[in-house]
């Protein structure tokens, strides 16, 4: 795995994920984002190519893919988009990844590795949700973002294309933008509570999620492209623990330490999920992929570097 491509690499999680392959790795990545929600400022000090460009532009991506050993997919509109204009959720996140699937064919690339969401679970009737668990589709996103995974399963079965899935849950950390009305709720919280302000809570906050460090869903993603058991595999990446929005909330007011208090708002309309928290039996057993922080350690790293914006290795 020396050179990859990262879509979506200039996004979140790509741009954690960039650092990780480039600096611990060794890798030569390039970077294909249409900076639609990603920021050139994110790989600031990192040894990257940046092609600023759409993942439905086919030459482009030809260009991109021609002698990589590996392709990570991230390039993806989100669910608030999905919710204002569907069709170009569908055209991206479903078009976007058929490209991206068709062109690692044409191009041999030795691993494709493709970040969907748990967010295909919808409620789901068992917790906790294991990767066999049937999609409920409570928006667009989760339908595009499922759509991916089985253009992902029929590369696999018919042109035996070595691709796997990621499904992440709730990711957190750094270089998340509280501009993007997206970010999460780690992210609003933190910029909350470094302003003093109480924090808005949805609802009762008894909602939970399984929050995962974006380091550790980095990590697992490098692991399943480095894996040879993953083609043809899904796997849940997440920490295995639910965590409510309450708790949330008072550990990162504990943690930011400047008093305030929690004010409570209106049931969220989108993403309204009661229960989250994902089976990890699968990713440990087959990757051997643990989380190596806890949601304090997490959040730890993530308001240190919020306070000096020092770059990720510097405030680990
Ligand atoms: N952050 C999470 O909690 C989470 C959870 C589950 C799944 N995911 C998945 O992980 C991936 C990354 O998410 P993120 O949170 O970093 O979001 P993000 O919006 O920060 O990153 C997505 C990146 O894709 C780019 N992009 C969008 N459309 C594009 C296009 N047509 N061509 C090229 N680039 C395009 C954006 O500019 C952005 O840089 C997505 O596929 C998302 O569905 C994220």
């Amino acid at each position: 795995m020396k050179k990859v491509l990262v879509t979506g690499g200039a996004g979140f999680v790509g741009s954690n994920l960039v650092r990780m392959l480039s600096e611990e790795y060794g890798c030569e990545v390039t970077v294909l984002d249409d900076l639609f929600t990603g920021r050139k400022d994110f790989l600031a000090g990192i040894e990257h190519e940046l092609i600023v460009g759409s993942v439905l532009d086919t030459d482009l991506l030809e260009e991109c893919m021609r002698g990589k050993d590996a392709v990570f997919h991230l390039a993806a509109r989100n669910i608030i988009v999905s919710i204002e204009r569907p069709r170009e959720d569908m055209e991206v996140n479903i078009g976007g990844t058929f490209n991206v699937l068709e062109t690692a064919l044409k191009y041999g690339v030795e691993k494709v590795v493709y970040a969907s969401t748990s967010s295909i679970y919808g409620n789901p009737r068992h917790l906790p949700i294991s990767e066999d668990e049937p999609p409920s589709f409570l928006n667009f996103y989760s339908v595009s973002k499922y759509a991916g995974e089985c253009y992902c399963r029929a590369f696999y079965e018919v042109y035996d294309l070595p691709v796997c899935v990621v499904r992440y849950s709730n990711v957190y950390g750094y270089n998340q933008s509280p501009e993007n009305p997206y970010c999460g709720v780690v992210e609003k919280f933190l910029d909350k509570a470094l302003q003093g302000e109480p924090l808005p809570v949805h609802g009762d906050g008894e909602q939970t999620r399984d929050f995962t460090f974006v380091e550790d869903a980095c990590r697992a993603t490098v692991l399943a492209a480095l894996s040879p058991k993953s083609p043809g595999e899904v796997y849940n990446v997440g920490t295995g623990v639910e965590t409510s929005v309450n708790k949330l909330a008072y550990t990162i007011l504990s943690l930011v330490g400047k008093g305030g208090d929690i004010v409570r708002i209106d049931r969220r309309d989108i993403d309204n999920i009661r229960r989250r928290v994902l089976n990890v039996e699968k990713v440990r057993q087959h990757l051997k992929f643990f989380t190596s922080h806890t949601l304090e350690m997490g959040i730890k790293k993530t308001l240190d570097w919020h306070i000096g914006q020092a770059r990720p290795e510097e405030s680990s």
